[in-house]
């Protein structure tokens, strides 16, 4: 057997386990553990969350400066469930502070090295003093876009202006006071900031974060300097660092054929999409936390049949008892509804005309990888932000007219995005983004540079 090798440093990663977060910031841990081959990484997540991130064939194979440990999921033994939304996340949180220093401190000494630095998911405020406890730098990730950064960044500065009594008179606003936010409405911001439940464990948890992240030596992110540069620059004058690295999507998933043949496609949607004409399918998915309710569902599959529009639907198999009678079996020939679907394969293939997303921002960064205009049915938390950006902003997509599916209303949209002249300009747009993020993660792009000096916050510790 090999010798372990010597280690020079210990960095803590923090993953949160809930949602699409741990598996981005494995990503990243991976390439800068294979960047940093004399650091050694403890990345610590729950026992359920790590199951199902290294359970795909691809994860599984880390660097072997990467070790994995559990972290208590903070349900205490013989809990009973209530059912509230929300009550894991919340446990977890609750519990997470003495759980991951008690996590670190065996870490620490299983390894024989003390921490330097603690990455981590920012919703982890407390890491700031968890790392100046241990004299360590904190690095922070934050996994979603930049304007849902700003608006917990700016949450006191939003509730002051805007007011938190005065809130419902006063929802059109738009968020000119903070500076890349312009065309953002006060009805797009996450609940929590102003309107919605203040008190609730998470939004007090994104409060929190936002007066902590000014402490971080480092706050990065998953996207491109060029895709909203007053964000970009705002955002670098309020954090010591502010690094883009991104789209990670660009970088996982690599283009050469010998690993094309190895992409996951258990349904052959690729297979199938390879006989249609360019720019004409609409692929269907709302993420892995959201599903429309049923009256939508069956909105969407009207829409699709009487539009004709080609289709991959990714839709989970317990939901597909609410499509219409007979949808399936009349659609054979015209679309696919899959139970999962290789959305980045999909996002790049050129018969994709557009990517219809509930807006989530990994989804939305994917589309704007591949150069697909969206249409948009946010739901909660970021997802109106990252839509209105698409609408109005970059002008690649459009919201769903009225905010939920009608047959008529998911026609009116597909024929917009896919036939009319204004559809048209969205592809150009969404062309020339795409063009841009390509060039950002490519070598000495935006993103290439700046992985650099995340790799220097993070393993080159200079404080
Ligand atoms: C994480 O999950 C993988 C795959 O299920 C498993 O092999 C591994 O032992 C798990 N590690 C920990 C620390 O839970």
């Amino acid at each position: 057997m090999a010798k372990d090798p010597i280690y020079d440093s210990h960095v803590a990663v923090l993953a949160f386990p809930f949602g699409t977060h741990a598996a981005p910031l494995l990503a990243v841990t991976r390439r800068l553990a294979s960047a940093g081959p004399t650091t050694v990484f403890s990345f610590f997540n729950t026992a359920q969350s790590n199951s199902s991130l290294l359970s795909s064939v691809d994860d599984a194979d880390l660097p072997a400066n990467v070790r994995v440990l559990d972290v208590s999921d903070g349900v205490p033994d013989g809990y009973v469930f209530s059912g509230r939304p929300q009550e894991t996340m919340e446990l977890f949180l609750v519990a997470a502070p003495e759980n991951f220093r008690e996590a670190i401190a065996a870490a620490e000494k299983e390894v024989g090295r003390k921490v330097k630095c603690v990455l981590t998911d920012a919703f982890f405020w407390f890491a700031a003093d968890i790392a100046a406890e241990m004299k360590a730098c904190w690095v922070a990730f934050w996994t979603a876009g930049p304007n849902s950064l700003s608006a917990h960044l700016y949450t006191d500065l939003i509730r002051e202006t805007i007011g938190v009594k005065e809130v419902n008179g006063r929802m059109e606003e738009t968020l000119g006071f903070i500076s890349g936010m312009e065309k953002m409405r006060v009805k797009d911001t996450p609940e929590g900031v102003v309107f919605g439940n203040l008190d609730s464990v998470f939004s007090n948890t994104l409060h929190q974060m936002g007066l902590a992240l000014p402490r971080a030596t480092a706050v990065f992110i998953n996207s491109f300097e060029e895709l909203d540069p007053t964000l970009t620059k705002n955002l670098k004058s309020e954090f010591k660092r502010y690094i883009n690295i991104g789209p990670l999507a660009l970088l996982s998933s690599s283009t050469s054929q010998t690993e094309t043949l190895l992409v996951h496609d258990p349904h052959g949607c690729l297979a199938w999409i390879e006989k249609r004409s360019p720019a004409s399918v609409a692929y269907i998915s709302f993420g892995t936390v959201m599903t429309p309710p049923p009256g939508e569902l069956v909105a969407i599959a009207q829409g699709l049949e009487s539009s004709k529009v080609p289709f991959v639907w990714s839709l989970k198999e317990k939901n597909m008892v609410h499509l219409p009678n007979g949808f399936l079996e009349r659609t054979r020939e015209q679309g696919m509804v899959v139970p999962w679907a290789p959305q980045v394969e999909l996002l790049k293939h050129e018969a994709t005309g557009v990517f219809v997303t509930h807006c989530g921002w990994n989804s939305v960064l994917e589309s704007v990888s591949g150069g697909v205009p969206m249409i948009c049915r946010p739901f909660f938390g970021d997802q109106r932000l990252n839509g209105r950006a698409v609408e109005v902003v970059w002008e690649i997509g459009m919201t769903i007219i009225n905010g939920v599916f009608t047959k008529d209303g998911f026609e009116k949209c597909l024929d917009r995005v896919l036939v009319q002249d204004d559809g048209k300009k969205m592809k150009g747009n969404a062309k020339k983004l795409k063009e841009q993020a390509h060039e950002a993660v490519s070598a000495k792009g935006s993103s290439f540079e700046n992985f650099e000096g995340l790799l220097d916050a993070v393993v080159n510790i200079s404080i």
